[in-house]
């Protein structure tokens, strides 16, 4: 045998050497459950390690995830029932603890990365991302809502707006939205190829925002098209996204290489909170091994092509990086 690939696994050393991908904690996005009021720390049962936290204890969380190396987070409100209408109007009201909330987060860590959520499903008595009339989620209607949604992100200090609905020509609205307002520096991370998956379960349990009728079919991805992406791909280029994103991220690492291949624009995938508690499920039951599983899926994410992860995760990983364990 002239070739014996073996070879190049020797050795801690030489496996270290070869080794073609490394995933750094600098890499990953730590979603944060905002909920409003005072001294709350709530666990979320889908989703062991996962917490509910006002603001108080919001910023402990930062401070902690800051000093294992995490430097990035996206913030999602959790809104009490009577908050909620069908336009979605305490998105953008005066005194949307959410906007206040990321005031104080970027005044106390000017440094960290903060990514919002435009959607109005948090905050839509109908569950859904867009505008509901007769069962339907119209689509250039919701528009404007999502555009005066990341315009109020932006003031509050937002440096990624993170459009989730998946609304045709949102990108577009939302950019020459924030122009128009000044804020031409806010960059615009896009759910790009966000599929109607059945993995955003225990998400939508912490926020209680679940469709109230239907299924988000009509928006939201097949989860059998691949090519379809690329469509999706194109558009949020040419409208003006900074960062495309796959979600899920496990169940789609193809469609991740394919939107790798297609676009010079970084490329981000989401671990959604049903991968995460899958993986938690199975160590729990110690029928997986966190400390090995846990990296190996992160690292194949970042393999299929995705520069930035979210993942609930992040906190976890960086703690094995910093232990030298990885
Ligand atoms: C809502 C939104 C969802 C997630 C992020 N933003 C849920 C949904 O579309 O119903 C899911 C994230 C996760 O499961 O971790 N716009």
């Amino acid at each position: 045998m002239l070739q014996r690939p073996r070879r190049n696994r020797k050795s801690i050393a030489i496996r270290n050497l070869v080794r073609e991908t490394r995933l750094h904690p600098e890499q990953l996005i730590l979603p944060l459950f905002l909920v409003d009021g005072n001294g709350i720390k709530q666990a979320i049962p889908s989703l062991p390690g996962t917490f509910r936290f006002s603001l108080d204890h919001l910023l402990i969380e930062i401070e902690e995830s800051l000093k294992l190396g995490i430097q990035s987070f996206i913030l999602f409100p959790v809104v009490d029932e009577p908050l909620k209408d069908k336009l979605a109007t305490y998105a953008i009201d005066p005194t949307n603890f959410y906007l206040k909330a990321a005031e104080k987060i970027k005044d106390r860590f000017p440094e960290v990365m903060l990514c919002s959520d435009v959607a109005m499903d948090p905050y839509s008595s109908d569950g859904h991302d867009g505008l509901v009339r007769n069962g339907e989620i119209l689509n250039d209607q919701t528009l404007p809502i999502l555009g005066e949604m990341a315009v109020a992100q932006a003031r509050a200090g937002f440096d990624w707006i993170g459009p989730s609905d998946m609304m045709d020509g949102r990108i577009k609205f939302i950019r020459e939205a924030l122009d128009f307002e000044g804020f031409s520096e806010t960059g615009i991370l896009s759910y790009t190829a966000k599929y109607a998956s059945a993995f955003y379960g225990p998400f939508r349990d912490a926020l209680d925002s679940a469709p109230k009728e239907g299924d988000k079919k009509t928006y939201q991805m097949d989860p059998a098209n691949r090519r379809e992406a690329l469509i999706e791909a194109e558009l949020d280029e040419l409208e003006g996204a900074d960062v495309l994103m796959v979600k899920p991220a496990l169940h789609y690492l193809d469609v991740i290489s394919d939107l790798k291949e297609a676009s010079t624009l970084p490329i981000a995938a989401y671990h959604v909170s049903g991968e995460c508690a899958m993986l938690t499920a199975a160590c729990a039951n110690d029928w997986l091994d966190f400390e090995t599983a846990m990296p190996e899926a992160l690292t194949s994410i970042h393999r299929a092509g995705a520069d930035i992860i979210l993942t609930y995760f992040a906190k976890d990983y960086a703690k094995l990086f910093q232990e030298g364990k990885l």
